[in-house]
């Protein structure tokens, strides 16, 4: 008989957007609602699973019987994450992490005085590629959120981070987009192979990402 649940397993999720303070009072951020992440962190909740949820803020109440960090920056994020990454068996980054930060916090409100105001941005480290190289045997899974060209997009990300699954979506069609309560959403794993899912509430997307994970769990291909 085939496990339907992750007993014993340990799952690690990455939800919501980071903000890059410029200031005390202003940051660059994102749309994310975190709505994917919770939605995920319900369902491996549901398969019996232990989780921790790494979230940025966001609306949402936390699933309870979970651990939950609560961050802000990209920077705390990977924190929290690296402390956590060694006793997860399966991870789930669903965050939207900003890729710059400002390079100096300014740490009194800027005043509009000047006509021009230039803020210089450094790279965030990938939480996710970092993670990919020392993968091991734990199951990666990632998402990639793109405007054009789908699937080559989430497939050299599939790579290039060493997951065993991405879970891509165009941001530009309806339903599909940050805030909504639904997605539209391709699972591309390892071997290649596509599936493609119609309309979906975030919670169904997120149960059939984790039937995806038990099948790769069980040796199982669909
Ligand atoms: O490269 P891109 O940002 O599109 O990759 C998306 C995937 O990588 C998502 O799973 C996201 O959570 C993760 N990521 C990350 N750290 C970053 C940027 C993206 O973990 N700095």
């Amino acid at each position: 008989m085939q496990k339907r649940y992750l007993e014993g397993k340990t799952v690690l999720i990455t939800a919501g957007g980071t903000r890059e303070h410029i200031d005390p009072i202003r940051f660059i951020g994102n749309p994310s609602s975190g709505k994917m992440g919770y939605a995920l962190a319900q369902s491996a909740l549901n398969r019996r699973a232990n989780v921790i949820l790494v979230s940025g803020p966001t609306q949402l109440k936390p699933p309870k019987k979970i651990r939950f960090i609560s961050i802000t920056s990209a920077i705390d994020m990977k924190k929290a994450v690296d402390s956590c990454y060694e006793q997860s068996d399966i991870v789930i980054c669903a965050a939207a992490v900003a890729d710059y930060r400002p390079e100096n916090f300014i740490s009194n409100k800027i005043k509009k005085s000047e006509e021009k105001l230039t803020i210089q941005l450094v790279k965030n480290p990938d939480i996710l590629l970092e993670l990919g190289k020392k993968k091991g045997c734990k199951i990666l899974v990632g998402f990639a959120a793109e405007t054009k060209d789908l699937l080559a997009n989430a497939k050299a990300k599939l790579i290039e981070k060493n997951l065993d699954m991405i879970v891509a979506n165009d941001v530009t069609k309806e339903g599909a987009g940050f805030e909504s309560d639904t997605n539209i959403v391709k699972i591309i794993t390892r071997d290649g192979e596509v599936k493609s899912l119609p309309l979906l509430s975030k919670r169904r997307v997120a149960t059939k990402i984790f039937d995806k994970i038990v099948k790769a769990i069980n040796g199982l291909r669909r």
